[in-house]
């Protein structure tokens, strides 16, 4: 199939140019100021942009959590994913204690066989052995090349710092990418402990017990270990102005350190947590949502690019039936919220429209970075000739209100309810075919691929 994409505006990380586009099969074939040429299909992108497709690089689709699962599978996930701009993801596959990491990616594979976007998998290693480490190296060969680690939840995801360091070691002599959750897990069991003992048990306790210091704490020791292991870290959904500091602190002397932060952070407080009717359960994940001076300080890292990523830890539970078996006690409500259709928009309307950060810093933070830390680039995450398909023809003046009872996602609730947004997607093409128009997905289950990812070199 040839579509010709007319008078649009490209946005790249890098540049923004009015030209035409033209792909051909899976490809962008051409793009120039006028292109004259036989076309299957035209489409006028006059007063659009257009954008990479979105990558979304912190996902959990169908991901079991104790008795209950997330509630977007790898089919409701990627088609909510695409009506949002999104046209890859990297979803975290997860090793069971006592599995093998091949194991445990069959799992996912087998998960991922509806998907309509391409998707990538990372690897959440929970058991460390010699055996395990010596799987790294083909792992990394058959394209999963980041690896997450949890220095928080003792007893079910936490490495001590020993594994943690032996991982790092392992992944980085192959070319591996180490993820880090950095929460000090120890101290924050301690902290629930006497919360609980104490009666303490709604919501905003959530919040409470897992202060920004401990986060800052994990960050610090994560990349004492990473600089000891000349590891490249990158530190998943990073919430806090102590963390910045921290990152900020330390690059000064080790550079193979990125970053990310999610929607939730920069728009959201712990405010949230304290909603009447456990609504506040809605909003608890980890780490938790922070103080109003932390999501300043976070558009600002975004603004001074000390931010690399903007990814939505996309983690649904319904507020009926899973969040609310903790109605009695915080710490049985499943941690995680949903957002994988609405990043690009709230990334649009709040950063680009209110906080004037540059249509090419909105592009590079939800795309061109992703592609380029996680071995994707120039493929994905550019609009260039010869890069993949994926396109989103941009409609920056359409105005939209976010609701669950209109989004895609197969969730009860929408923790954005309500906003009023400037700005969406309006066709979504994905290698060479039209997914999104008019509204309505139209594409096929299943026609996302894997992606096989580059080593890490940076
Ligand atoms: O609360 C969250 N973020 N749940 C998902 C798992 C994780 O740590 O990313
Ligand atoms: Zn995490
Ligand atoms: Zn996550």
């Amino acid at each position: 199939m040839i579509i010709l994409i007319r008078n649009g505006t490209i946005i790249n990380a890098d540049e923004t140019k009015s030209a035409d586009v033209l792909i051909e099969g899976n490809k962008i074939k051409a793009i120039d100021k006028h292109i004259e040429t036989q076309a299957d299909l035209i489409l006028d992108a006059n007063g659009k942009y257009l954008i990479p497709g979105g990558i979304d690089v912190h996902t959990h689709l169908d991901m079991p959590y104790g008795e209950i699962k997330t509630r977007d599978d790898f089919e409701t996930g990627t088609i909510a994913a695409a009506f949002g701009g999104t046209t890859s993801i990297i979803d975290f596959a997860i090793q069971s204690k006592g599995q093998n990491l091949q194991e445990s990616l069959n799992i996912w594979f087998e998960k991922a066989k509806n998907a309509v976007i391409d998707y990538g998998l990372h690897l959440i290693i929970t058991d460390v052995n010699q055996n395990i480490l010596s799987e790294i190296k083909k792992l990394i060969e058959i394209g999963v090349t980041s690896f997450k680690l949890f220095t928080a939840y003792p007893d079910r995801l936490m490495l001590s710092d020993e594994k943690i360091f032996q991982v790092m070691l392992k992944a980085s002599e192959y070319g591996g990418l180490i993820l880090m959750h950095a929460e000090n897990g120890e101290v924050i069991d301690y902290l629930i402990s006497q919360a609980l003992k104490d009666g303490k048990k709604e919501p905003i306790y959530h919040a409470i017990t897992r202060p920004s210091q401990l986060e800052a704490e994990a960050v610090y020791r994560s990349i004492m270990l990473a600089s000891t292991s000349n590891s490249p870290v990158y530190f998943v959904h990073v919430s806090s102005g102590d963390a910045v500091d921290v990152i900020n602190f330390a690059r000064q002397r080790y550079k193979r350190i990125f970053s990310e932060t999610c929607p939730h952070y920069l728009l959201l407080t712990e405010d949230e947590l304290r909603k009447p009717n456990f609504e506040g359960a809605k909003y608890v994940l980890s780490p938790p949502l922070r103080k109003k001076v932390d999501l300043e300080k976070l558009w600002n890292a975004i603004q001074k690019s000390e931010i690399d990523t903007i990814a939505t830890d996309h983690c649904p539970l319904n507020f009926e039936g899973d969040k609310k078996l903790g109605i009695d006690n915080f710490t049985k409500i499943p941690n995680g919220g949903p957002g994988i259709e609405n990043r690009i928009q709230l990334i649009y309307h709040f950063g680009v429209v209110e906080r004037k950060i540059t249509l090419n810093r909105w592009v590079e933070l939800i795309s061109t970075n992703p592609a380029k830390i996680f071995g994707l680039f120039p493929e994905k995450g550019k609009i260039s000739i010869g890069s993949d398909a994926d396109i989103v023809i941009w409609n920056p003046d359409v105005e939209h209100t976010i609701s669950s009872k209109t989004h895609h996602m197969n969730v009860d609730y929408n923790m954005f309810e309500g906003f009023r947004l400037k700005g969406n997607s309006e066709v979504v093409i994905s290698n060479g075919e039209i997914i999104i128009k008019d509204n309505k997905f139209i594409g096929k289950l299943g026609r996302g691929k894997f992606l096989k990812r580059r080593e890490f070199n940076n």
